[in-house]
């Protein structure tokens, strides 16, 4: 297939061109800083410079590059020390970006649209033991900042479900670990001595690593049903806790540095009501049954090891 492919030079971008290329498939990779560029022809791809929320730009960029499918893995979440708000460009990428990306699909030909979302959509609360499933209510609200993360990884979904002429698929990811994810963001701070750690009990959540979830991409493009959202998690959640332990033990950074709840919730709200108010454990149980993907790394230990 030839795919068109926004945030081709991110965390999962790098890995997912190369497991795009390695079962065969095209890749026109869409790029808005030309220093990029070798990243992502060194990978075999063709790269058209482009803003994803600069939509005449990005129709501009796109012609004559016909495609199959258009994936949409752009995000700006990278800076997650500041705080977010209503007009952070994250957001900005998955309601807009979303429909430019559309528009671009149309243009290119591409009937199929696979979209990155989040398992944070079925709520930044504590949901307990009980291993989450796609048949949960996703863009649960509650009150908090992270509303707005939530309300973006709606925006996506519901976009490329309706959208005329096109299957969409929607893949809720759980948190990134691997090279430029947050294991790296984390050990860099760690490295610095940053306070990181909330004092007391942290939160629970779902991992997958970078090259798990580029993985998942493949096998969702290629075999997806239109208008589904599968979860793309490993297999042992993990408290945030022993996450940080685990990551300053394997990079060999000082030992997380523990901070009082309510500095983190006034410095970093949104990495508080991620770090403290959220647990959720997730099942990946569909995306295995219906795309064939299982995560190589089933625990952070072992896909933290494996670096
Ligand atoms: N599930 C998760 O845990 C999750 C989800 C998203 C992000 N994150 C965290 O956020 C960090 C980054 O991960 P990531 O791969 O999602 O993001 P990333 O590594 O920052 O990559 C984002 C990609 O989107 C592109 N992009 C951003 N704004 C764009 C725009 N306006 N037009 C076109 N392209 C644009 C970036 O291009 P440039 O190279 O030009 O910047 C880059 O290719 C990691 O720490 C990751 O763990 C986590």
């Amino acid at each position: 297939m030839r795919v068109l492919l926004a945030g081709a030079t991110g965390a999962i971008g790098v890995p997912l061109l190369e497991a795009l290329a390695a079962s065969g498939h095209e890749v026109i990779a869409v790029i808005r800083d030309p220093a990029k560029r070798r990243l992502v022809t060194d990978r075999g791809a063709v790269a058209v410079l482009a803003d994803v929320l600069d939509r005449d730009g990005l129709l501009r960029a796109v012609d004559g590059h016909p495609a199959d499918v258009v994936m949409h893995q752009a995000t700006a979440l990278r800076d997650a020390s500041r705080k977010l708000r209503p007009d952070d460009p994250t957001i900005a990428l998955r309601d807009r970006g979303t429909a430019h990306l559309l528009d671009a699909a149309r243009a290119v030909g591409a009937r199929r649209f696979v979209t990155q979302s989040l398992i944070t959509g079925y709520g930044y609360r504590d949901h307990g033991d009980r291993l989450l499933t796609e048949d949960d209510e996703f863009g649960v609200r509650v009150g908090t900042v992270a509303d707005l993360v939530t309300d973006s990884s709606v925006a996506t979904e519901r976009q490329v479900f309706a959208a005329e002429g096109i299957e969409g698929v929607a893949l809720r990811y759980g948190m990134f670990y691997g090279e430029n994810a947050f294991s790296d963001m984390f050990a860099g701070l760690m490295r610095k001595r940053a306070p990181v750690l909330p004092r007391g009990r942290t939160g629970t959540t779902s991992f997958v690593h970078v090259d798990d979830a580029a993985a998942a991409a493949v096998a969702a493009m290629e075999r997806g049903g239109a208008g589904e959202a599968y979860n793309i998690v490993d297999d042992e959640p993990m408290s945030w806790r022993d996450f940080l332990t685990t990551v300053a033990r394997v990079h060999g950074t000082p030992r997380p540095v523990v901070t009082p709840r309510w500095l983190i919730r006034l410095a970093v709200p949104y990495l508080g009501c991620l770090l403290i108010d959220t647990t959720m454990r997730v099942s990946h149980a569909k995306a295995t049954r219906d795309l064939g993907w299982t995560p190589v790394h089933r625990s952070v230990p072992e896909g933290l090891k494996a670096r």
